[in-house]
């Protein structure tokens, strides 16, 4: 699996497919071929006739990164002004370079001194690639990049796609949404400078496929920042996907010799929708996520902030910690109020120092009583945010995002740092570093309650350079904190899962999901998460909450929150005995079957929406054994019998469990063509049967 170069064409050669790409001397990167692998020589060069047709033929073209200019005039990739004013790009071929698995196209502007090097890395055990793109300034005078996406793709064939994407808000992310594209365009897109809480940095595209069959396109932007995804069908029947930084009031100047690499693009085909999100996992696990807890199982947690919100204390804390050790917890959070004069939202964001009413001594007691209930610490920041009631504001008010003549929204009475300016990312690191440094604390939660806005940033040269630079500063100064403390793990919060995007999830060990803890809403919620992502990245809590009047059974909270990486957050002072114990047992079950949901291979079985129950199967990766998960969202008694398909075990392996009253002694092969049968099942039924092979 690899790069095979044929200059001008070549092919990159994932574990089942090819894409194909040739490089034309006009400078145009065609994409030839995209799907199941064939003998290589039956890839061409595609011969469009006169590109220069007055019917702006360049617009069949089925380019890999379309720059503004001749007669293109569809949406393009890049677009720049040189230094004299000119708009236009010309490119020609430049060579390519491989090494391994990675190969870069070179182009380079006829005239200005603009290089743009497409960059492809492939995957041996994986059918994903990933891109991206470096433009570079060769020459002199500044180029201005005014739209830069980092990746154009071009789906295969002509009939129209279904494209789907996300439509959430606060309390409801991850929620699906899928359209028939047949012509013009979709677009989804973030201008909050986070990825946000309403569509994705991704599209998936497929033509009817359902879990287990039909090609399934994805592609997901790395990037937790303001982006844009645009997906088009034109005249021609031709659909492409094009993805990258918003270029909503952006722009990048490249200085003589600077270079800009666009945030990477990871895409691939699979098989099914199911297919997608187990290549998906699998390839955040294997090669995405941060080294060091990437293929270690991540601990129950304890979070404290539905429990005590801002009232923080020593000894509030250390009788949690209690309960949540008895629970089964391996690691207790803290969450918001134990620094500055935090008191409530209105206060002490920035004073990232300890609160001396809250904690007289430190942390350093509360810390030493939940080591010794046998649990990590961990604690909440919220590092790009400074309330103008802080020490920090009125010592460097000029820190905050604002133009001189505007007032800057309090949106929640806290203002965006200006993280672009070097000693705000100073503070921010030493802040933490000291914290971190200074205490026994394996876990920061990093959250960020705000989108940006009024986002003067006239200490740059460039202002507009702030809606890169600003997210690059974030990943920089979390990397380096993780370099200095690698046996801490960092969770993505925003407001719930405001940036749960893949370019945090190379930064990040995983992120809060929702603020929505109900697990009604969370089942749907967890279904797209899981979609494009990896599950064990996905932090979910068992917790009290009741918006609904549900009163939805404990045991049935557990189910839901088991599927990803089990968390408790309720108020476990009010938990009877029989409470703890439940909690107890199912951590315990949990942490039997966490390699399962954490490292194996989701199966969704039924439909959410037509059978209002949820079934989820995690597979181990020998199928060797399963977990599957039951649960109903409906609020009626099903009567009639549900058929449960049992996809994913190995169709000659015999496998034994009971369900409801029948013990089975079933091949894989049964299970998934006969299935078993779901009697009647009612409001919060709920199930976990473990399914192992007979030895
Ligand atoms: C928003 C987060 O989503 C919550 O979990 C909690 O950490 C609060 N912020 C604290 O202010």
């Amino acid at each position: 699996m690899s790069v095979i170069a044929r200059e001008p064409i070549f092919i990159l050669e994932t574990k089942n497919t090819h894409y194909v790409v040739g490089a034309d001397p006009f400078g145009n990167a065609h994409r030839i071929y995209w799907g199941k692998k064939c003998p290589i020589d039956d890839y061409e060069m595609p011969d469009y006739g006169d590109a220069e047709s007055n019917h702006g033929k360049l617009d069949e073209f089925f380019e890999e990164y379309t720059p503004f200019g001749k007669t293109m005039y569809r949406e393009c990739a890049v677009k720049a002004t040189f230094a004299d004013g000119c708009r236009e790009i010309n490119l020609t071929y430049v060579g390519y370079e491989t090494d391994g698995n990675k190969l870069s196209l070179i182009f380079k502007d006829v005239y200005y001194p603009l290089q743009i090097t497409l960059h492809y890395t492939t995957y041996d055990d994986s059918d994903v690639i990933v891109r991206s793109v470096t433009l570079q300034n060769t020459g002199e005078g500044d180029i201005t990049l005014e739209k830069v996406y980092s990746a154009e793709i071009t789906l295969p064939g002509t009939d129209p796609y279904r494209i789907m994407n996300t439509y959430g808000i606060w309390g409801a992310e991850h929620t699906q949404t899928e359209a028939l594209l047949d012509g013009g365009a979709l677009v989804f897109e973030s201008r909050y400078g986070r990825s946000g809480h309403n569509h994705s940095p991704y599209f998936v595209a497929h033509r009817g496929a359902d879990e287990e069959s039909g090609s399934v396109y994805f592609a997901n932007l790395a990037w937790s920042g303001s982006f844009k995804v645009h997906v088009s069908r034109d005249i021609y029947g031709i659909t492409r996907g094009l993805l990258g930084i918003n270029d909503l009031d952006f722009e990048y100047v490249l200085e003589s010799g600077e270079a800009l690499t666009a945030p990477e693009v990871i895409l691939g085909m699979a098989e099914g929708l199911g297919g997608a999100s187990r290549m998906l996992n699998d390839f955040g696990v294997n090669h995405w996520l941060p080294k060091y807890f990437n293929d270690k199982p991540l601990p129950v947690l304890y979070n404290s902030w539905e429990a005590t919100d801002f009232r923080v204390s020593t000894d509030a804390q250390s009788a949690l910690a209690k309960k949540a050790a008895a629970a089964g917890c391996e690691l207790f959070v803290m969450d918001d109020g134990w620094f500055g004069e935090r008191k409530d939202d209105h206060a002490g964001l920035g004073d990232w120092f300890v609160n001396k009413e809250k904690f007289p001594n430190g942390l350093g007691e509360l810390i030493a009583n939940v080591n010794a209930e046998g649990m990590d610490f961990g604690l909440w920041f919220e590092p790009e945010m400074v309330n103008p009631d802080s020490d920090l504001y009125r010592a460097h008010p000029d820190w905050a995002y604002h133009y001189p003549h505007r007032k800057a929204n309090e949106m929640r009475w806290q203002l965006v740092l200006n993280m672009t300016k070097p000693e705000v990312q100073e503070y921010i690191f030493e802040r933490l570093d000291d914290m971190l440094s200074t205490y026994n604390i394996k876990y920061i939660k990093w959250d960020m309650n705000r989108p940006l806005s009024e986002t003067g940033a006239e200490n740059l040269k460039h202002p507009k350079m702030h809606w890169y630079l600003f997210t690059d500063a974030l990943y920089k100064i979390v990397d380096r904190l993780r370099e200095r403390h690698p046996d801490v793990q960092f969770e993505s919060c925003s407001s719930g899962g405001g940036r749960c995007d893949w370019g945090a999830l190379k930064h990040f060990d995983m992120v809060w999901t929702s603020d929505n803890t109900d697990s009604i809403d969370r089942i749907t919620m967890q279904k797209g998460y899981a979609l494009t992502r990896p599950v064990k990245t996905m932090r979910a809590w068992v917790t009290d909450v009741n918006w609904y009047n549900r009163n939805t059974p404990l045991a049935y909270r557990f189910n839901v929150a088991m599927r990803g990486a089990l968390s408790l957050g309720g108020d476990l002072n009010k938990y009877t005995d029989e409470e703890i114990a439940l909690c107890r047992q199912c951590t315990d079950l949990y942490k039997e079957i966490r390699p399962l949901v954490q490292f194996g291979d989701l199966y969704r079985l039924l439909d959410l929406d037509k059978d209002e129950i949820s079934a989820e199967m995690y597979v181990a990766k020998d199928k060797s054994e399963a977990a599957l998960f039951i649960a109903t969202v409906t609020p009626h008694c099903i009567k009639k019998p549900v058929a449960l398909y049992l996809n994913g075990l190995d169709d000659d392996k015999i496998y034994e469990f009971d369900f409801d009253s029948d013990h089975y002694e079933k091949s894989g092969a049964y299970l998934k063509n006969a299935g078993i049968r779901l009697e009647t099942v009612q409001q919060y039924y709920h199930k976990i049967i473990r399914i192992r092979e007979k030895k």
